[in-house]
Parts: C-alpha cells; structure tokens; sequence
C-alpha cells in the first residue's frame, strides 16, 4: 500500500517526493539544514510584506492595503493604476500615488538586512523582489545578487523616445506634481522603470531564473501573496529536495489538487508529508531575527540595523 501511495504520489506530482529533506519540517528544520549544508545555495524571493515595518503599505492586506485605499483616484478598478493601458490614457492618478510612496526618507527593515547578511556569509545566490521601493539597493545588496522583478523607481524612461532619466529627475518633477514630460522629445511621458501590468518582466529576469532556480538549495518566501504572476510560480523552478520556507503573516502559495493533478502548478505543500516546505506565520521581521539568532548571527544583525539606520539619518539630515 505504502508503495503504491508513493508511486501514485510522485507520478501525479500530489507530493514532491515522499524523501525527506528536512529532518523535521519546521523552522528548527531549517535552520538545522543551513548549519548542516556548509555552502548552502540560498534564493530570497520577496513581496510588499519586508518593507510594511518601513511604513510603505501592501497591495492587498485588507484595510491597510494600497488596493483598499485607491477610492480618491476614482479608477476604474484599483489595478488599473498600475495597469500599462490605463497609464498610456491616463497617467495623473499614478503619479499622485507615486508622490506619496517615493523612496524617501524610508529605511530599509530588518528583513532587508537579513538578505545582505546572507549575502555577507557567502549563503546568497540571488535576492529576487517584487518590490519597486529600492530598499533592498539602499540596504547594501550588490546589483549582482538583486533581480528586481517588477523593476524599479531608480531609473526612467520616455515611452516615445525611450531617453533615459535618473529618479532624482523624476523626483522633482513628481514632488512638484507635474506629470513628468520627456526634455528631449518633449512629447513622451517619462515612465519610472517599473513593470506595469501589460509589460514584459525584464530580460535579466528570465535569464536569471533559468540559471539559478535549478542550484538552489533553500528558498526563502518573504511577505508576498504569491498571486502575481510569473513571480508567484517560480516556487516551482526549484528542484524537488529543495525546501522552501515562507515567512509571511498568513499562509499562501498552496495550489489546489486539480492544479496540481493536472500538472499545472505545484506550489507550496505545508503537508508533513512533503518533508520539505515550512509556513512560519508572523512578522517577517520577527522571521528574519528568529533566523539570525539560531545561526548565531542575531547581535551582528542587529548592529548592522542600528549602523546603517544611523547611517541613513546622519545622510537624511545633511540634505534637509
Ligand atoms: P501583497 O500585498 O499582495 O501581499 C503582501 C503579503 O505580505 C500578504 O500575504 C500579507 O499578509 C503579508 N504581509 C504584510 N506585511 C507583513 C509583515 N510585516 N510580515 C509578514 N507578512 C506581511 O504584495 P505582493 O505579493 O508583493 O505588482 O504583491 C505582488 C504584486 O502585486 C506587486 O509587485 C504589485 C502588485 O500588483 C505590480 O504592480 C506589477
């Protein structure tokens, strides 16, 4: 019997395998995994949830989120604001939106920090955000190990003549509350680089994931709804004995059996008996501390925090 339910387990694919990569699947698991595998190849994937403790809200926590507060855009739907065609008919109510979520004066969280720290033990293979509020740059990540999904508010372009423009340009026009115009058309809009709904994900995305997704040996989900995709899916393009950790304040990414069944999308399977994929359900900063601590790396992030905040506010003062 016990052999049938696993052939049938892994032909349908309804658990990874009935191999168990974690010696339990928990937290303690995982961080016994780390220690355990000297080199580990870690993947970081991460969502609007690491930067809420920054004070930028979510899309979709209810209440707090972006896309319960649109109402004074008078959209038509609240993805619309992101949505490509939209922007091309009517660009006002993103930039309004983007003058109150400018990366200023927001610091990087704790989570952020536990990123670079990964990086700074060797443990990082690449970082991938759906976030566009550059905070991962501003915490010390290398551009290298950053592939920013749903790219960024750094750099802008015209969507006639595609010149490019800094985000201190931008800024000011945004502050400003003009729509920014391109100066070397001076027909096109100026849009940030961030990948609007009806855009393609950018090139370095795509031939990031086909190289790296196969090596990892941890994946580690921060603070998304896994709803998005091909984010959401990337879940999948790790092998099967790789576990994979959510951090997250409810549990997501789990696919239905149809899905699954048919093939068309694994997801995460917090099932003892998939033995390889962990829910830790809280605070990803809280998370991301827990982490540091049992690794023995809990005072070095936190001094790392306290530095660079210093850092930043010694900065923030000097340009006001
Ligand atoms: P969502 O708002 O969809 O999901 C955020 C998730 O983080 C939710 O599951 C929250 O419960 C959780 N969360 C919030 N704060 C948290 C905290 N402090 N600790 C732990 N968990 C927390 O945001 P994303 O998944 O990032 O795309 O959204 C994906 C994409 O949808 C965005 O990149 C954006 C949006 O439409 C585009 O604009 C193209």
């Amino acid at each position: 019997m016990e052999r049938i339910q696993k052939y049938l387990a892994q032909k349908l694919r309804l658990f990874d395998s009935s191999e168990k990569v974690l010696r339990e699947p928990s937290i303690t698991g995982i961080i016994d995994y780390i220690k355990e595998n000297e080199n580990c190849k870690i993947i970081t994937m991460a969502g609007a949830g690491i930067s809420t403790s920054a004070g930028i809200p979510d899309f979709r926590s209810p209440s707090s989120g972006l896309y319960h507060n649109l109402a004074k855009y008078n959209l038509p739907h609240p993805q619309a604001i992101f949505e490509l065609d939209f922007f091309m008919e009517n660009p006002e109510p993103f930039f309004m939106l983007a003058k109150e979520l400018l990366p200023e004066g927001f610091k990087p969280t704790p989570s952020h920090y536990f990123i670079r720290l990964l990086w700074e033990k060797g443990l990082l293979l690449r970082h991938y955000t759906q976030n566009i509020d550059t905070l991962e740059r501003m915490a010390g990540l290398p551009p290298e190990k950053l592939v920013e999904a749903h790219g960024t508010f750094h750099t802008g372009r015209c969507l006639k003549c595609r010149a490019p423009y800094t985000l201190p340009w931008m800024k000011e026009k945004i502050i400003e509350g003009v729509i920014p115009k391109c100066e070397e058309c001076n027909e096109g809009v100026v849009k940030p680089d961030i990948v609007l709904f009806g855009e393609m994900l950018p090139e370095r995305f795509h031939y990031l994931t086909d190289r790296d997704f196969a090596q990892a040996d941890l994946l580690i989900i921060m603070g998304s709804s896994l709803v998005v995709q091909p984010f959401a899916s990337l879940v999948d393009r790790v092998r099967s004995d790789c576990p994979r950790l959510l951090i997250n304040k409810e549990k997501v990414g789990m696919q239905d059996r149809l899905s699954r069944f048919l093939g068309l999308r694994q997801g995460l399977i917090f099932d003892e008996r998939s033995g390889r994929d962990v829910a830790w359900i809280g605070a990803c900063d809280a998370g991301c501390q827990l982490l540091a601590d049992e690794l023995g790396w809990g005072d070095e992030l936190k001094d790392l925090i306290k530095k660079e905040h210093e850092r930043l506010d010694a900065e923030n003062t000097k340009k006001n």
